[in-house]
């Protein structure tokens, strides 16, 4: 048995999308990628940011690759995986030279691996792809297997007045959430994220997306877990997207927090969108 802890960050994302010329040339344009054609897949590199662009239905998530910290986690990843009974594979993907690919309880497939030498873009606003989030019909359960099996750590829980589970922000590194999950009637990906260096460049890519003609759909505001400046706009299969700042920096011995279920806690500053 393998005990090279998980440590790992978000490398990649792959969306569906009915038309993945038109989406591509959304992230070439908002988010400075040179695009890769494969197969029939469109590959957006920009400055450690990638977004796969695949064929299918919109608003979905494909799948999600984090980058490991160490290569040898990859062996432990594997073995509790398959003592966990999930679904797994291990081997070389588009982007990864070497990976362990599972689905989760949610059916998300997630890839954790070492990337191959790809494109370097260095254009652009700096903004590195930095979490993905999901809704689920069973939270607790993605929340066990995440920590349990994967090898997360929660950092925090937003509680319903009964003690319900409604979302949890875990972590696989020194910042609060690389991957969150709340409770939701429904399966499915709902947004992604982009730290940027601090406050002032949330300003500039409000600016960007100004000249782009790309509007602000949420925010600015302020989330309470994880503490970050964030404000969000639509991609044109209406992905929500998030850019963000200062997240918070947690040390291994953090102790897990709890949130109320209300809309303070998703923006500090004002509204919210309540989605779980
Ligand atoms: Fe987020």
């Amino acid at each position: 048995m393998s005990h090279v802890p998980l440590r790992a960050h978000l490398y990649y994302i792959e969306l569906g999308s009915p038309d993945p010329d038109k989406l591509a040339q959304f992230y070439r344009d908002a988010f400075s990628a040179e695009v890769e054609d494969y197969g029939a897949s469109r590959i957006c590199w920009g400055p450690e940011r990638c977004v796969i662009i695949s064929p299918g239905e919109a608003k979905t998530l494909q799948s999600a690759g984090y980058e490991v910290y160490d290569a040898a986690c990859l062996d432990g990843l594997a073995e509790r995986l398959a003592k966990a009974g999930a679904t797994h594979k291990r081997g070389a993907t588009p982007v990864f030279a070497d990976a362990v690919g599972f689905i989760d309880p949610s059916g998300n497939h997630i890839f954790y691996g070492v990337p191959r030498d790809h494109l370097k873009n260095n254009k652009g606003l700096s903004g590195r792809i930095q979490h993905v989030v999901v809704a689920s019909r069973n939270c607790e359960a993605m929340i066990n297997f995440y920590s349990d099996v994967v090898g997360l750590t929660e950092s925090d829980r937003v509680l319903d007045e009964e003690g319900g589970i409604r979302t949890s922000f875990l972590r696989s590194d020194h910042e609060h959430h690389c991957f969150a999950v709340f409770q939701a009637s429904e399966d499915r990906f709902d947004h992604h994220c982009y730290e940027a260096a601090d406050w002032n460049a949330i300003r500039d890519w409000g600016d960007h997306f100004a000249d782009l003609r790309v509007p602000v759909k949420w925010g600015p505001g302020r989330h309470g877990p994880g503490n970050n400046l964030f404000l969000f706009v639509h991609d044109p299969d209406g992905n929500w997207v998030e850019l963000s700042a200062e997240i918070e920096v947690v040390t291994p011995d953090r102790v897990r927090g709890t949130w109320p279920h209300e809309e303070r806690t998703l923006n500090s500053w004002g509204t919210a969108y309540l989605r779980s």
